[in-house]
């Protein structure tokens, strides 16, 4: 059997098709909205785990200023590309950094800091949520937000049995090839409240043909954020805001 790579790792499919998944992706629908609504016009806006920029080139497109920091280079290097699309004057407003949330200082405080799409569930709930946390502080003004997208633990608890054969995914890709997905292996690691899943990624041609196939460990852990968040400096500043129905907002204030 194949052995799986991580998850937006340098040639994982996961990182390539990164946007054709997201986009049909109903879980992440609507989500820049949410954004937009907790900045003020202008503002400068931090987002850890950038990933392939698909929300900080909208956000740079809608008048912010947005640094975007990722730790892998596989995503970063596709965001490099679209936002070397975007029109001059607003790639201008974006700078993109090769980082790990758990440990960054870029001596720089921004107007708002964002955590989009289940990227803190990548990293395990502890010392590494502690310091992600603690990285936002450290680069949000007085006052300023952090808003952290995670997923609904009672969702990853439910997931149940898989079948390896069904697709998850098939999605056309515009020039006729598919990409589809496939669930291998899912456990529940209940207490640390850890999803290990086992993806298998395989693009067929327009004739049905396999061409390219890889298998990709997606791992994502869940705690309440709060007792995270008191400990770094921040309070709750609204409820948890639904997200495509198996994931919140968490939106914290610095105090
Ligand atoms: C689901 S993607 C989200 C990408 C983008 N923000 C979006 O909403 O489309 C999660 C991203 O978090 C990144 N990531 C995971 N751990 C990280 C870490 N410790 N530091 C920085 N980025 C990390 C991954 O490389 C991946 O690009």
């Amino acid at each position: 059997m194949v052995k799986a790579k991580p998850y937006y790792a340098e040639g994982a499919l996961s990182a390539l098709y990164y946007d054709v998944v997201t986009a049909a992706d109903a879980r992440v629908r609507g989500d820049e909205a949410v954004y937009v609504d907790l900045a003020q016009p202008g503002a400068e806006i931090l987002e850890l785990g950038a990933g392939t920029g698909r929300l900080t080139c909208y956000l740079a497109a809608r008048g912010f200023t947005v640094t975007g920091v990722d730790i892998a280079a596989a995503m970063l290097a596709q965001a490099r590309k679209r936002v070397g699309a975007l029109e001059p004057e607003v790639a201008a407003h974006v700078t993109l950094r090769l980082g790990d949330l758990t440990a960054l200082d870029l001596k720089q405080t921004f107007d708002l800091v964002i955590c989009p799409y289940h990227t803190l569930a990548h990293i395990p709930a502890g010392a590494a949520w502690k310091n992600g946390f603690l990285t936002a502080a450290r680069h949000l003004v007085p006052g300023g937000l952090f808003a952290v997208h995670l997923p609904k633990l009672e969702v990853m608890q439910g997931l149940g049995a898989i079948d390896p054969k069904a697709r998850v995914m098939d999605q056309p890709m515009g020039d006729g090839r598919r990409l589809l997905i496939y669930v291998r292996e899912r456990s529940f690691r209940p207490g640390l409240n850890r999803l290990e899943q086992v993806l298998d990624y395989a693009v067929v041609d327009a004739a049905g043909v396999e061409v390219q196939r890889s298998s990709e460990r997606l791992v994502l852990y869940m705690q309440d954020p709060q007792p995270f968040a008191e400990a770094t400096g921040f309070t709750l500043d609204r409820q948890p805001i639904d997200q495509g129905g198996d994931g919140d907002i968490w939106v914290f204030r610095k105090v």
